[in-house]
């Protein structure tokens, strides 16, 4: 019956080439964990211009569009989904304001990033463009099953 229980929202989350050339990936997944997040799914790539741009289609008529592909595609990205209750809701406040002046300190942008551009990570906005972003970076075998029974 527990897993019934098991809650399954999941979002996709990448840490930008930024945050992996300035060794964030550790402190950022700890910060996941430590508000009781579950990891289900890790890789470190150096995504192609046709997934960047996809990821980023909504964004195709904004003025910093070609600057955004550009620096996504620039270097590694450490691309993970994490699951757990209002995870999608929850991993956009620990992740903090697009607008550096705005990312409050205790936030990941407002603790270690000073610029809108490079601003260390990514988190899915809503449920639907979780469920998107899951499906466009990662094939359904690369995602793990939780059994809740097995790590109270
Ligand atoms: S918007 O304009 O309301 O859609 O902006 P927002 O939702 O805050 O941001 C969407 C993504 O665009 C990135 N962004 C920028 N990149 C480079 N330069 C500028 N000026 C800029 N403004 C916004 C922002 O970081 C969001 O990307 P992700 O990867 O989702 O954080």
């Amino acid at each position: 019956t527990s897993w019934v229980m098991h809650c399954t929202e999941r979002t996709f989350v990448a840490i930008k080439p930024d945050g992996v050339h300035r060794a964030l990936i550790g402190r950022t997944i700890a910060r996941l964990e430590d508000k009781g997040y579950s990891l289900v799914a890790l890789k470190l790539l150096k995504p192609s211009r046709t997934l960047a741009e996809s990821h980023y289609e909504s964004l195709r008529s904004k003025p910093f569009f070609d600057n955004l592909v550009s620096f996504i595609t620039s270097g590694p990205v450490c691309a993970m989904v994490w699951e757990g209750k209002d995870v999608v809701a929850q991993v956009r406040k620990l992740i903090g304001n697009t607008d550096p002046l705005s990312s409050a300190p205790g936030t990941i942008r407002g603790d270690f990033g000073i610029d809108i551009g490079r601003n260390i990570i990514h988190g899915s906005d809503n449920i639907s463009n979780a469920e998107r972003e899951i499906q466009l970076w990662f094939h359904s075998e690369e995602l793990v099953e939780w059994n809740p029974n097995l790590h109270e």
